[in-house]
């Protein structure tokens, strides 16, 4: 089915930029028009545009023609290309309603390899906004960790399909970091092959961008979510410290909507500024008296360390059937923490998966494993 075109609007006065950006641009799928910053006002009235793209060109009235745009029709796209890269300019275009930034040259080609993904975005967001749902942004990513202090409890199972779930069923931008290093996990789960891992970004860790991380990260092929695995080289890896996960979650913040980690059960310097880092701790817990030790446990450590847990953590139940021990209202009574999610214990379907190395989540429509389902839940109420 062919879709739409969008219509779409280059504000230039830079020819080269004007013709590579044109060059880059599928003129089957969208309709194209090229102006000069004189135009700008005319040309808004007279049609209303899914993007406009702003070269760089004349500072003076550029913030003013990006808020002009935005006030004639507000959800018009706007992508900002910039030949310098004046933070103070960034900032007052960023306020004035732009969506995106790319600093040129450096930046064009990140521009380029992202704006099809912009595209589903925006559509998307046409598509939502009627429900009135999220709407998302640079600038404002959250990073939910999943954790539990006993191993096999199905952190890297229900991280996973959580980060392919909100991929798929929403409009954000979503990043993978798999913390276990040393042992890694997420790339078997996956069935990614890579040479690449979170450790080639040490050298770039004090100034580390957009493009970097991109560089380094796996684009699962179903979900397109970005995925960045750990390094399993024992020796390499002992090089990470807190510093660097500060800087890695701090910079991936920046770039994505949701960054959602997977963590190791041993608490350590690592594991520690991960879970300072985070928006939310997703305690994963299986429904029985061992488990609610480990809890305990961890709460103590954590109280030792300073870590305020109160209103970051909640509890994921894990494995619940039947057979279990304790059902949810007896975890209700016996712990403190609000319960996010409950999911099912689902051995044979979701073995199944696990064993062909085959990646859970798959497309928006398909029909869903009890255990997919109730993550499907879990991400539902955390979108809304
Ligand atoms: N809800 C569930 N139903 C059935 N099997 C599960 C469930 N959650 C986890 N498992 C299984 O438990 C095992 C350990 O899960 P994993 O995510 O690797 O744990 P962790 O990362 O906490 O060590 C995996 O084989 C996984 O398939
Ligand atoms: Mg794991």
């Amino acid at each position: 089915m062919m879709s739409e075109p969008f219509d779409i609007l280059i504000v230039s006065e830079e020819d080269s930029i004007t013709t590579q950006v044109l060059n880059a641009i599928d003129r089957d799928e969208n309709n194209v028009t090229v102006i000069g910053s004189n135009d700008v006002s005319r040309e808004i009235n007279r049609q209303t545009r899914d993007f406009v793209i702003f070269i760089q060109a004349n500072t003076d009235y550029v913030v003013e023609q990006v808020q002009y745009v935005k006030s004639i029709h507000s959800p018009t796209y706007i992508i900002f290309l910039a030949t310098d890269s004046d933070i103070g300019l960034l900032r007052n275009i960023m306020r004035a309603g732009a969506e995106e930034f790319f600093i040129l040259p450096d930046e064009l080609s990140l521009f380029f390899s992202r704006f099809p993904t912009m595209q589903k975005n925006y559509k998307l967001r046409m598509e939502t906004d009627k429900d009135n749902a999220v709407v998302f942004g640079r600038g404002r990513g959250q990073i939910h960790a999943f954790y539990s202090g006993k191993g096999g409890t199905g952190k890297t199972v229900i991280s996973s399909t959580y980060a392919q779930t909100i991929k798929l069923e929403s409009a954000a931008e979503v990043i993978l970091i798999d913390l276990n290093v040393q042992f890694g996990g997420i790339e078997t789960i996956m069935s990614l092959e890579t040479n690449r891992s979170l450790i080639d970004l040490q050298p770039v860790i004090n100034e580390l961008n957009e493009s970097h991380i991109r560089n380094v990260s796996q684009t699962e092929q179903h979900s397109k979510l970005e995925v960045l695995i750990s390094p399993t080289d024992a020796g390499v890896a002992e090089t990470i410290d807190g510093e660097f996960i500060s800087r890695l979650l701090r910079a991936c913040r920046r770039s994505f909507d949701f960054c959602i980690i997977d963590l190791p059960s041993f608490v350590n310097e690592n594991t520690v500024t991960a879970i300072e880092e985070a928006d939310k701790i997703y305690y994963v817990l299986q429904p029985d008296t061992p488990s609610l030790k480990v809890l305990k446990h961890f709460e103590e450590i954590s109280e030792r360390l300073g870590i305020d847990l109160k209103t970051s953590m909640q509890i994921i139940l894990n494995n619940m059937s039947k057979e279990m021990e304790l059902k949810e209202k007896d975890v209700k009574d016996l712990v403190r923490y609000p319960i996010a999610a409950t999911v099912r214990r689902d051995y044979k379907k979701l073995q199944t998966f696990i064993n062909k190395g085959d990646p859970i989540r798959k497309a928006q429509k398909e029909k869903l494993i009890p255990f997919s389902k109730d993550i499907r839940k879990f991400a539902k109420s955390v979108l809304s």
